[in-house]
């Protein structure tokens, strides 16, 4: 079997999980970084002992031996980077969101198309081992007709400047932790057609910082008749909350991926170097990143590039994720539901200009 060879690009946290990740894997590795911040690339380089890091990704393309890359970096720049790569004959592992305009999820997936390369939508949480036991089992039967799933993605905000900024991020949470939310409920149910969507969404506590929404309520509506109620939030003290209700005519399956999985430990002075948010009881993981199924992620996709199979999760996934959120967008704007398919309007630069405008 040829060993794998992976450029990543980013030095963040996702960059770090990846290559945490591709390191428990067999016959694959990270072989060359790129990070626009040539000193954070070093460090980032030296700390994952990757050979070669450089501070423009076409650099990383022309490496003959890359086999795929891995786009970790802020939003803006996923449709850019995904669409060199595809060029260059590499594939692709390109994060959530999968890009900011319906035009530039097109143009990545003709080009990925037309150059040969697979590309992967970097939804987890359809490898999480907890949440894949739980659809088994609905899949069975276990809990007769499943008519909706509730998923909560939540915490208190994140950690880089980028993430607050309309241009880099295109959107608030719904961008950021609503797309898991709504991924993760397509999935469960067999990915049937999203039928129309009624959001909520304010800025409830980080309006000092972004225009954008910092807390978010969906109801999809798929064909079939199942729904989905999804929440996702900035605003939510007391650590990261993820879970899942599954809702069926003969049965209910609760999966907590956050408070649910780890030890339960109080502590009065805190503990390590998060002495801060580990003081009073705190749920540390363990196998956190198997736990939420990165390793998986990226071993099913390299299997893919050996079998020339689709990855499960895919760019046309990360196409329909986006048009739901701007549909969510839309229907904040009016206040009312919103059919699908959605288009957008032709003038707005990101997701979130269709909300922000009607807040204006
Ligand atoms: N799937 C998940 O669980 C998950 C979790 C966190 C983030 N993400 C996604 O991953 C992406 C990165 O998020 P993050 O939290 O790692 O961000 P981060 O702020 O921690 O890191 C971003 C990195 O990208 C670098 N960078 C910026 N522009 C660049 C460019 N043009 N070329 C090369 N490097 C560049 C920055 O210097 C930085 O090192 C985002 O799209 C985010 O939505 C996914």
């Amino acid at each position: 079997m040829k060993e794998i060879k992976v450029g990543m690009i980013g030095s963040g946290f996702i960059a770090g999980v990846h290559c945490e990740a591709i390191g428990s894997l067999p016959k694959a590795k990270v072989a060359a970084h790129c990070d626009i911040d040539a000193a954070r690339g070093q460090a980032f380089a030296k700390a994952h002992h990757i050979p070669d890091t450089f501070s423009d990704h076409g650099r990383l393309l022309q490496d003959g031996d890359i086999d795929a890359i891995i786009i970790g970096v802020p939003n803006c720049h996923h449709a850019g980077i995904a669409i060199d790569a595809a060029r260059a004959g590499k594939h692709v592992i390109c994060e959530k969101p999968l890009c900011l305009s319906l035009a530039d999820a097109d143009e990545i997936l003709a080009t990925c198309q037309q150059n040969g390369v697979l590309l992967c939508y970097a939804e987890e949480l359809c490898f999480v081992p907890k949440f894949v036991r739980s659809k088994e089992m609905a899949d069975q039967g276990a809990v007769g007709r499943v008519y909706r799933v509730s998923q909560t993605e939540k915490h208190e905000g994140p950690y880089s400047p980028w993430f607050w900024d309309v241009a880099q991020a295109g959107g608030g949470i719904l961008m950021d932790m609503g797309c898991h939310s709504i991924e993760f409920a397509r999935w469960f149910l067999g990915k049937p057609r999203v039928t129309a969507v009624t959001a909520w969404m304010d800025t409830v506590v980080h309006g000092e910082r972004t225009p954008m929404e910092d807390d978010v309520i969906i109801l999809l509506e798929f064909e079939g008749g199942q729904t989905a109620l999804l929440e996702s939030s900035w605003a939510l003290l007391g650590g990261m909350d993820s879970h899942t209700h599954i809702l069926g005519t003969e049965g209910v399956i609760h999966a907590d991926l956050g408070k649910g999985m780890g030890l339960q430990v109080y502590s009065g002075q805190g503990f390590g170097e998060e002495a801060e948010q580990t003081r009073g009881w705190s749920f540390p993981d363990y196998e956190w990143i198997w736990n939420n199924g990165y390793p998986q992620e990226d071993a099913h996709f390299f299997e893919c590039m050996r079998t020339g199979k689709q990855p499960s999760e895919n760019g046309e996934d990360g196409k329909v994720v986006l048009e739901i959120m701007m549909a969510c967008y839309a229907s904040a704007a009016a206040g009312r539901k919103i059919q699908l398919p959605y288009t957008p309007p032709a003038d707005i630069q990101t997701p979130v200009d269709i909300w922000l405008r009607a807040k204006a």
